[in-house]
């Protein structure tokens, strides 16, 4: 089995993951990571350069051959659980958890490094951005197996969460 990690940019995806990665002995694999090893660009150079459609398109055979493989954490992109053939190949292949924050939380956790992320970089207020992406993945978002609320709480206690609701959902099935 596989945990995929899916949510909205800034909701702690990569560092949630790294560490459940760990409690469980299972690997970490970044989706945004390996992309950008594949097109030896980075994101924002991805989108610059080849467009956001080829990113989608890198994004999806990414996912494809991650999933190949068993025991795995794999953080995705915030975008990627919002393409049909991918939110379904998630949801087939893996335990789907979705982290979540409020649109607030999250721009004071995007803020420092905003460059990084192309779909907010450009916009005129990027609160606004957010909230009116959120809005339009708010029903991608919601068809995750697992929901998981971002509390104050840190990051160790977050993952304790997560861990938890995992076990919780395991126990009362099988995925
Ligand atoms: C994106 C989120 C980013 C990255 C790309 C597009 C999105 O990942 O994949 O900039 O569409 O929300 P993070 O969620 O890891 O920031």
């Amino acid at each position: 089995m596989n945990i995929a990690l899916v949510g909205f940019m800034g909701t702690g995806k990569s560092a949630v993951g790294k560490r459940l990665a760990k409690r469980l002995s299972w690997k970490f694999i970044d989706i945004d990571s390996i992309i950008e090893k594949s097109a030896s660009l980075t994101i924002p150079e991805i989108f610059e350069q080849l467009g956001e459609e080829e990113f989608r398109n890198l994004e999806r055979i990414s996912i494809y051959g991650a999933t190949r493989n068993n025991d795995q954490v794999i953080s995705t992109g915030g975008g990627a659980f919002s393409d049909p053939d991918i939110r379904q190949w998630l949801l087939d292949n893996c335990l789907v958890v979705c982290l979540n924050a409020s649109p607030e939380t999250i721009l004071k956790r995007v803020n420092r490094r905003i460059n990084k992320r192309p779909l907010l970089a450009s916009a005129d207020d990027p609160l606004v951005t957010i909230q009116s992406l959120l809005k339009k993945r708010q029903s991608d978002y919601a068809q995750a197996d697992i929901q998981i609320e971002s509390s104050d709480q840190g990051l160790d206690a977050e993952v304790d969460v997560v861990y938890q609701a995992i076990q919780s959902y395991l126990k009362s099935g099988t995925k």
